[in-house]
């Protein structure tokens, strides 16, 4: 079973930022990218470091602590699927974005 967080419209990246988003206890950061939305936890799958704050090249975000790269579509490490950063789709009906999540992930 799914749930769609709607994203506050002041949160909604514009292209090339990203937000961050507290939904129940979860974190998580959301990247514009060519006009596509990312989103994905705020915590790196190694130890645990925030990924918001992180250096993006194209789609893919760099932890700032140790320098692991991860694909913001898929949530994999580069050129691995042996570590991996819980992503969810991102959908848009009209000008609402929502976050689908699974509804055991709310947390609230
Ligand atoms: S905590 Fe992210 S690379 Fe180590």
């Amino acid at each position: 079973m799914t749930f769609h967080f709607e994203v506050p419209q002041e949160k909604v990246p514009t292209l090339g930022e990203r937000s961050f988003l507290q939904i129940g206890d979860k974190a998580l950061a959301l990247f514009n990218v060519a006009h596509q939305l990312y989103a994905i936890d705020d915590s790196c799958p190694h130890q645990g470091a925030s990924l918001f704050g992180g250096r993006l090249a194209g789609k893919v975000i760099q932890c700032c602590a140790h320098g692991l790269r991860f694909d913001l579509a898929s949530g994999c490490l580069l050129n691995s699927t042996q570590l991996k950063v819980a992503s969810y789709p991102v959908t848009r009906v009209g000008e609402q974005v929502f976050i689908v999540m699974d509804a055991g992930e709310r947390h609230e």
